[in-house]
C-alpha cells in the first residue's frame, strides 16, 4: 500500500515540515481511503453479510482496508450493544478505536458507510470526534430525523422483545435512555417536549436544543458527500422517510430543505447542499434490501483515491412540489 510510506507517512507529525515542501499532488496515487461500516440493529461486526460487503468494497477500490465498526469483539455482545447501551459512551468507545487503529489514525481521511442505525451513530462520530476525518458517508435506510415507532422483533428474537417491550413502557425515562439503543434516537413530535429533555442521542446529535454546538456543524460541513439512500418499501423504519432527514406526522411529510435543521443550518446539512455535496437517493425494496451492483456502483461513486474529484448533487429541493 503507496499511501501507507507516501500520503500517510508524510502527515506525521515528525514529516509534517517535509510535507510542506513536496507539492500534495506528487504524491496522489490510486491507493482507496479506508473505509468504515457501521452495521444496524440485530447485526453484528463478524456476519457473513458485512464481509461480503467488505469484499466487494475491496473489489470496486483495489486495496481498500474496511475496517467494521464494532463495541464488543464478541460477536454476540456486539450484536447485543445494537439493542443495549448508552450511545454516548458506545460512540466514545468507536473515537477512541479510531483514533488509535494504527492505520487509521494516519490516514488523510476514511470513507464511511452506515446500515440503518448505523448511519445516525456514524454521524455521532463525525460530529463529535471525527478523528480521522470522514470524507464520504453514505447512509441506507437511516433514521437522520428518528422514529416515531418501534420496528417489529422476529418472532423468536428475545434480545429484541425484551428491549422493545421496556421501551414501549417508558421511553423517555433516564434507565431507558441510558440502556436501550433504540429509545435514543425515537423522535415524536406529539412528545417533542419530553423528546427535547430527555433524548439521549438524537436530539444532541441533530442539535435541536437552544445551545447548537458549533463542532457538530464544522465537522458535518467538512464532509465531500453525504449520500442518503431511502428503500421505496421500507416498513420497518417508521417514517422510512427519516432516511432522508425528512419530518413526518401523520400524513404529512415536510423535507429535510422545509424544516428548521436545514433552514438555521443546525449541523452544517445547508452548506452541503449548497456546495452540491448531499444527496438524496431512493433504491427499490424493503429495509436493507441491497444489491451487489448497487452498492458497487456506490463504492465506485463515492469512494477510492484520496484527492479524487466527485460529481456534484443536484440541489435538493422541495421533492413534493416537484412532483
Ligand atoms: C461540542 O461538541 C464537542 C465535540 O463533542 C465537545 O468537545 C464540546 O464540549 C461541545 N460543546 C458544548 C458547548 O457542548
Ligand atoms: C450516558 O452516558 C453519559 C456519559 O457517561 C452520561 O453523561 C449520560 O448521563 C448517560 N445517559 C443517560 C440517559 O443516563
Amino acid at each position: 500500500m503507496a499511501w501507507l510510506t507516501t500520503i500517510f507517512g508524510l502527515l506525521t507529525a515528525a514529516n509534517l515540515a517535509r510535507s510542506a515542501a513536496v507539492p500534495a499532488s506528487t504524491l496522489i496515487d490510486d491507493t482507496p481511503l479506508p473505509l468504515i461500516i457501521w452495521h444496524g440493529l440485530g447485526d453484528n461486526y463478524a456476519a457473513d453479510g458485512i464481509a461480503s460487503v467488505a469484499e466487494l468494497a475491496q473489489e470496486a477500490n483495489p486495496g481498500t482496508l474496511v475496517y467494521v465498526i464494532r463495541i464488543d469483539d464478541d460477536a454476540s455482545a456486539d450484536r447485543s450493544a445494537t439493542f443495549f447501551g448508552n450511545i454516548t459512551l458506545q460512540i466514545k468507545k468507536v473515537c477512541e478505536d479510531l483514533a488509535t487503529h494504527p492505520i487509521l489514525s494516519t490516514a488523510p481521511a476514511v470513507d464511511a458507510l452506515g446500515f440503518s442505525q448505523g448511519g445516525q451513530l456514524l454521524r455521532g462520530y463525525i460530529e463529535r470526534c471525527n478523528k480521522p476525518p470522514v470524507r464520504s458517508l453514505v447512509t441506507f435506510g437511516s433514521q437522520h430525523n428518528g422514529v416515531s415507532k418501534f420496528q417489529a422483533c422476529e418472532m423468536t428474537d428475545w434480545v429484541c422483545k425484551g428491549a422493545l417491550g421496556l421501551l414501549r413502557s417508558s421511553t423517555w425515562s433516564s434507565f431507558v435512555q441510558s440502556r436501550l439503543v433504540p429509545a435514543q434516537y425515537f423522535r415524536d413530535l406529539t412528545q417533542y417536549d419530553q423528546y427535547l429533555e430527555h433524548s439521549n442521542f438524537l436530539a444532541d446529535i441533530n442539535n435541536e436544543r437552544v445551545l447548537k454546538n458549533k463542532t457538530y456543524e464544522k465537522h458535518m460541513e467538512s464532509l465531500e458527500q453525504f449520500v442518503m439512500y431511502m428503500f421505496e418499501d421500507d416498513t420497518t423504519v417508521i417514517p422510512k422517510e427519516s432516511g432522508w432527514f425528512a419530518e413526518v406526522i401523520g400524513e404529512d411529510i415536510t423535507p429535510l430543505v422545509d424544516t428548521a435543521t436545514y433552514k438555521e443550518n443546525w449541523i452544517g446539512l445547508k452548506t452541503l447542499n449548497e456546495k452540491g455535496a448531499l444527496s438524496f437517493l431512493t433504491t427499490p425494496g424493503r429495509h436493507m434490501s441491497l444489491s451487489d451492483e448497487l452498492l458497487t456502483k456506490v463504492f465506485k461513486d463515492y469512494y477510492g483515491p484520496y484527492g479524487r474529484s466527485f460529481k456534484k448533487a443536484g440541489e435538493a429541493v422541495n421533492w413534493q412540489e416537484e412532483l
